[in-house]
């Protein structure tokens, strides 16, 4: 059977990076605080020249590069985004032409913090369908032009950055020990739509807002949702937590990292951590971490891979696969 298998992976960041301390004059809080509460010490945050597109474009190229490839051989680019340049075009559509790409076709995805997570899920079903080949999957955000720098209770959590995998056809068995995609679990309920939002859009407001959250609300269902969706996982790969080699989740909040990997029995050394340097990336937090965790040789080619993510809708979703 067809299997979507990850041929290269990449990463960009913004230039400037904000410590927690730079929020200390801004708003009324501390790096004591937001270390407690969530793990997170630094994020990076875009200058006016740096773009969801410009990150996206840069760590595809990333990508490219590790895979050996160029961006004649990519056949569709799926982005996952909150933060698109414009309302439309469709910014993989920019990434498309950055790239100097007039072939294949490109669009974005939005799942809010889980827009990765789905896109690797679509972008499977692409490639198993034949519709593709080899595809970029890029998460790419700038949640900085989104947040209110006036409320502590969000502006303290977010970054920006982008990620991105090649993923490519490959022949496999059709057994567990295939390399690629292996199973995927997505869900989502618009009843949880009003807790964790943007207070603008084109047909309401005709602006494009502010991130507004009740974290409270959002913590509290966070865990539940991330691990049955995990165990929903598991039950379709026929595996259980102590054959994964790494758990790659949404980075949040270092709090629902810790008590997801707990309630589902994952080792603490199997779980990738990166919301201290990066804060919540949002989309680009999972491909983030990987390349990270890919960059100092922690996942290898052949490892079984957990990845996680939960956002705004409520979103919520995981992708195992064999790297
Ligand atoms: N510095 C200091 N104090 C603060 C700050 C801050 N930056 N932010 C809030 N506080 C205060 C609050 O005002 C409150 O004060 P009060 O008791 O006087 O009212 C107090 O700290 C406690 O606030 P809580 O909201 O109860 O704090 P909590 O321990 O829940 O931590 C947090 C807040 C970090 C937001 C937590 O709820 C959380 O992480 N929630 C999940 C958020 C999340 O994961 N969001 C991303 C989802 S992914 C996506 O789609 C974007």
């Amino acid at each position: 059977m067809i299997r979507s298998v990850v041929r290269g992976n990449g990463a960009a960041l913004p230039r400037r990076i904000m410590k927690n301390a730079d929020f200390e004059g801004m708003v009324e809080t501390s790096d004591e605080w937001i270390v407690q509460r969530t793990g997170i010490r630094q994020r990076h945050v875009a200058a006016d020249d740096e773009t969801t597109a410009s990150l996206g474009e840069a760590a595809a190229r990333a990508a490219l590069d590790s895979a050996g490839l160029t961006p004649a051989d990519i056949d569709l680019i799926v982005l996952a985004t909150s933060t698109p340049n414009n309302t439309f075009p469709a910014t993989a559509v920019e990434i498309q032409n950055r790239l100097g790409m007039h072939h294949g076709f490109a669009f974005d995805m939005q799942a809010v913090c889980s827009g990765f997570v789905y896109a690797v899920a679509t972008a499977d079903l692409y490639i198993r369908g034949g519709l593709a080949k080899r595809v970029l999957v890029i998460g790419s955000e700038t949640f900085s032009r989104i947040l209110d720098w006036s409320d502590r209770s969000t502006c303290v959590l977010f970054g920006d950055g982008a990620g991105a995998v090649v993923l490519e056809a490959a022949e496999g068995e059709g057994s567990i020990a295939d390399r690629g995609v292996l199973a995927a679990s997505l869900r989502s309920d618009g009843v949880h739509k009003d807790k964790l939002f943007v207070d603008g859009g084109p047909s309401t407001t005709g602006t494009v807002g502010h991130l507004r959250m009740e974290g409270r609300e959002v913590f509290k269902h966070a865990v539940g949702m991330i691990t049955d969706v995990i165990e929903a996982t598991f039950a379709e790969a026929g595996i259980t937590a102590q054959d994964l080699d790494w758990f790659v989740p949404h980075q949040a909040n270092k709090r629902i990292i810790d008590a997801s990997a707990k309630k589902l029995g994952i080792a603490e050394q199997k779980v990738v951590v990166t919301v201290d340097l990066h804060g919540n990336t949002s989309a680009a937090s999972v491909p983030l971490a990987l390349s990270v965790a890919v960059a100092d040789g922690r996942i290898k080619k052949g490892d079984l891979v957990l990845l996680e993510a939960m956002g705004g809708g409520f979103t919520w979703g995981a992708v195992l696969l064999r790297w």
